[in-house]
């Protein structure tokens, strides 16, 4: 668990984190409204070098990003927020309904979830949980869901710790 005591390391943490991200990648961002889910992909953004302001997608479902390429982005960013979405089984497959100009398998997929939505989900993903305390800071954990996650994250936790 890290503890993120400003808006300013919530986003310094997303952009570590983008250091260990790869086309196809699914990250789940789960905590209550208001607990930075939105900040840590502002980091996540800028660690992927990609265009455009990260914002709470509000009339929108997802919104691309594309890679900076010219600023050394390689990466796209679909991010989603699924409190639009609703309880899926598969935030795959909806967004790739969305026929959004994007190829999932191309860009890292960030979806901002409400608490306790992602206990049915079979793909492997990451999950990030944000949690609010009494005195402002969030806490941050990483939850590794199948594929190679627990390996990918044992290699950022230690600097994530800084
Ligand atoms: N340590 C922190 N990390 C993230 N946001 C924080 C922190 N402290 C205060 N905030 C504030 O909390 C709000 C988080 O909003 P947002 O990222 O949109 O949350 P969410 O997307 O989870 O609803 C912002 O107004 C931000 O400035
Ligand atoms: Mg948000």
């Amino acid at each position: 668990m890290t503890r993120l005591s400003t808006v300013e390391e919530t986003r310094a943490y997303g952009r570590r984190l983008a250091q260990v991200l790869r086309p196809g990648d699914l990250v789940l961002l789960t905590g209550p409204l208001g607990a930075g889910k939105t900040a840590l992909t502002q980091g996540i953004g800028a660690g992927l070098k990609v265009t455009g302001d990260v914002t709470s997608p509000t009339f929108v479902i997802a919104r691309v990003h594309r890679p900076d390429t010219a600023h050394g982005g390689g990466i796209p960013l679909v991010h989603v927020d699924a409190y639009r979405l609703g309880a899926v089984s598969d935030p795959r497959a909806e967004v790739d309904d969305l026929d959004l100009d994007a190829s999932l398998d191309d860009s890292v997929t960030v979806v901002e979830w409400g608490e306790g939505m992602v206990e049915q989900l079979a793909d492997a993903h990451l999950q990030v949980r944000i949690d609010r305390r009494p005195d402002d800071s969030r806490v941050v954990e990483l939850v590794p869901c199948g594929g190679d996650w627990a390996g990918r994250i044992g290699a950022l936790t230690p600097a994530a710790r800084r």
